[in-house]
């Protein structure tokens, strides 16, 4: 089963020039519960943002270039390879960016979304949700500190099955 992880604020807003828009720690901490020991699938561009191998994880990185390569690091060129390199997979975690969530959001089944309450100029975007498809299973309200200022909460979304 596929899955996607994802911190959207409003406007559906999850980037800008490479980078993500707010500084979270417990959403990184999130993050790294739900794919720790598993797969992260992600476009090159995010791998790159991210800038480095995540210990404790298999990478796929989504690349159409053939001059990719870095150790720890296995190299997909098209969304048909990635389900190959998944099929035997419980659940594998596509961990963005727009692009390739984009590509994603068809064929995953759960969303593990945090919601952020922050509005900001961004350049890349989550697609929209249609809520007749995706119904919320969990929802748990992220606690603010002195670290974590904005306002948020984890949720989890599940495909509706169609009768
Ligand atoms: N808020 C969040 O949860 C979150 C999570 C992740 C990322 N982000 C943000 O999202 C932004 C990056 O997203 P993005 O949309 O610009 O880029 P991206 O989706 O991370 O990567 C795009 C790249 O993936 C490769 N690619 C895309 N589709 C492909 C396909 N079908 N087959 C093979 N390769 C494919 C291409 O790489 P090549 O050009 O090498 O061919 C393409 O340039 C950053 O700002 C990042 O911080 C936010």
């Amino acid at each position: 089963m596929l899955s996607i992880v994802v911190a959207v604020g409003k406007n559906n807003i999850i980037g800008k020039e490479n980078g993500l828009l707010w500084h979270l720690p417990n959403d990184l901490k999130h993050f790294r519960k739900i794919t720790e020991g598993h797969t992260i699938i992600m476009g090159r561009k995010t791998f790159e943002s991210i800038g480095r191998v995540l210990p404790n994880r298999r990478h796929i990185v989504l690349t159409r270039s053939s001059d990719f390569q870095v150790e720890g690091v296995e190299k997909a060129s098209s969304i048909e390879e990635v389900l190959k390199l998944v099929e035997n997979e419980e659940e594998a975690f596509v961990i963005g960016g727009g692009e390739i969530y984009r590509q994603f959001l068809p064929l995953v089944q759960r969303i593990y979304m945090t919601e952020v309450d922050i509005e900001k100029d961004a350049d890349v975007f989550f697609p929209a949700i249609d809520s007749l498809e995706w119904k919320v299973v969990e929802e748990e309200p992220g606690v603010l500190d002195e670290r974590n200022t904005i306002p948020h909460r984890f949720l989890i979304l599940e495909r509706v099955e169609r009768s």
